[in-house]
């Protein structure tokens, strides 16, 4: 069974509590919130402060996916904030960096993740695999939601899950992008057990079933 994390990247940014409480009603157990900086990727969204106010308003699990260069710098800040899982890019810092900041997460007492962009490949996270509670393939370029979904990054899922089925069994493994009532088959037949989804899930005209379709 699958489990959809509703990206709120596609919410109504004035009206956060109530789409929370939405996604929530729809049967949604996670919310994905995207942290862009505008330097690693070309838009800007949120910081730690409107995570905390999300922590406070929802019983969600947050799946924070930081899009920011050097994400060792605000791990404390996000983790603070209340995060659930917290995502970094190995293409954001150095390696030791990219180590470091992993562990610093866990020390926190949150789950932490590694995500890749399209371009970089599975072999890149291997020594990261055993470190983290989850693993997100990127389906899309990262930076803004409604984008088409690479079909093309299903054999990195599938390699992915066979890496993490030798060293990290019970890691997530979560796709990002273009997920949608479709495209959520392919992801789930190459093991991915996480999806993500923004537009499809907050321009859904029934988001329950959206749920239900995404997760089955
Ligand atoms: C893109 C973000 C995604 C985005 C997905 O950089 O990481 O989480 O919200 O949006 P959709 O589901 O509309 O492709
Ligand atoms: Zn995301």
């Amino acid at each position: 069974m699958a489990i959809i994390s509703p990206s709120i990247l596609a919410s109504d940014y004035m009206n956060f509590e109530r789409d929370l409480t939405a996604a929530k009603q729809a049967g949604a157990k996670w919310l994905h919130i995207d942290i862009m900086d505008g330097i690693f990727v070309p838009n800007i969204t949120f910081g730690p402060g409107v995570v905390k106010g999300m922590r406070r308003v929802s019983d969600l699990t947050l799946d924070v996916h930081l899009m920011i260069d050097r994400p060792i710098r605000y791990v404390q800040h996000f983790c603070d904030a209340g995060a659930d899982y917290l995502t970094i890019h190995v293409e954001a810092d150095t390696r030791e960096n990219t180590r470091a900041a992993l562990e610093k997460i866990r020390s926190l007492g949150v789950k932490p993740g590694i995500v890749v962009k399209p371009k970089t490949p599975a072999e890149d996270i291997a020594e990261f695999l055993p470190l983290v509670d989850m693993v997100l393939v990127m389906t899309v370029e990262p930076g803004f939601g409604g984008q088409k979904f690479m079909a093309d990054m299903m054999p990195k899922v599938n390699q992915l899950r066979k890496m993490l089925d030798e060293v990290n069994p019970a890691c997530h493994l979560e796709v990002d992008g273009g997920v949608d009532a479709v495209t959520c088959a392919l992801c789930k037949e190459n093991g991915a057990d996480v999806l993500v989804a923004g537009s499809a899930f907050f321009g859904a005209a029934d988001r329950a079933e959206m749920v239900k379709i995404i997760e089955a």
